[in-house]
């Protein structure tokens, strides 16, 4: 009898497990688990312009239009950096000079070790000053950044920036912070995208998945 009833509850758990799993928030209704638009910003840590775009448009953005379930985003800490070899070894140079590749690269292992939601706020934080203000910010958002700072402190700034100066060499960037969508760089559309990236989202969005999200109707 035990059995049986055991038979019958495993029986009953799957038919509960898949239609709990469609319970979801009226934001994602519309748009399933997977209907998420890639956008990727190539920007640097002591750069006034990206530090304006991510504070002032990509947070709000993001945040305003609960955009986050539908946003795939992706950081890179990197902009007009390069690399170099010096006596045989890979070095990295940044725009604005050692500084910012220190920060660059530490921002890159706060990518590397938070989920991106995290490493976001931790780094819309950060990006206010012009000094390194991990201490502060994760003190006062209650983060533990330990792993952020074992890989900051066990590996080169030159091998910590690799896989993302990688990434942002192919683009040949000529203005910083970059912004693309679905890994399709659009160089002469950066000005628009930066002053309008709301409207852009939404057109990338619709185009992707022919699917205007909430809030767009108002801005397309
Ligand atoms: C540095 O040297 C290595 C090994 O010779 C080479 O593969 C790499 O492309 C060089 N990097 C640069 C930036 O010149
Ligand atoms: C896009 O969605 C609209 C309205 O839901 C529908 O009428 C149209 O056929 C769709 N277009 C494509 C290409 O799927």
């Amino acid at each position: 009898m035990n059995k049986i009833f055991g038979i019958w509850c495993a029986l009953c758990l799957l038919l509960i497990l898949p239609t709990s799993g469609n319970t979801q928030s009226p934001e994602n209704a519309q748009s399933p688990e997977n209907s998420k638009l890639l956008v990727a910003i190539h920007y640097e840590a002591l750069c006034p312009d990206s530090m304006n775009f991510i504070r002032r448009r990509l947070y709000d953005a993001l945040n305003d239009n609960n955009w986050w379930s539908v946003t795939d985003l992706k950081l890179y800490p990197f902009g007009k950096a390069g690399f170099y070899n010096s006596s045989g070894k890979t070095q990295v140079y940044c725009q604005h000079g050692e500084d910012e590749c220190e920060l660059n690269a530490l921002h890159a292992c706060i990518i590397e070790t938070l989920d991106i939601r995290k490493a976001f706020d931790l780094i819309y934080c950060m990006l206010r000053s012009y000094s390194n203000e991990l201490d502060k910010c994760s003190r006062s958002m209650g983060l533990d950044v330990s792993k952020a700072r074992e890989c900051k402190s066990s590996r080169t700034n030159a091998e910590i920036l690799e896989p993302y100066g990688r990434e942002t060499l192919k683009l040949e960037l000529s203005f910083v912070p970059s912004i693309v969508f679905e890994n399709n760089f659009k160089p002469y559309g950066q000005r628009s995208i930066r002053n309008n990236f709301e409207r852009h989202f939404c057109q990338e969005y619709k185009k992707k998945f022919n699917i205007t999200l909430p809030t767009c109707s108002a801005i397309l």
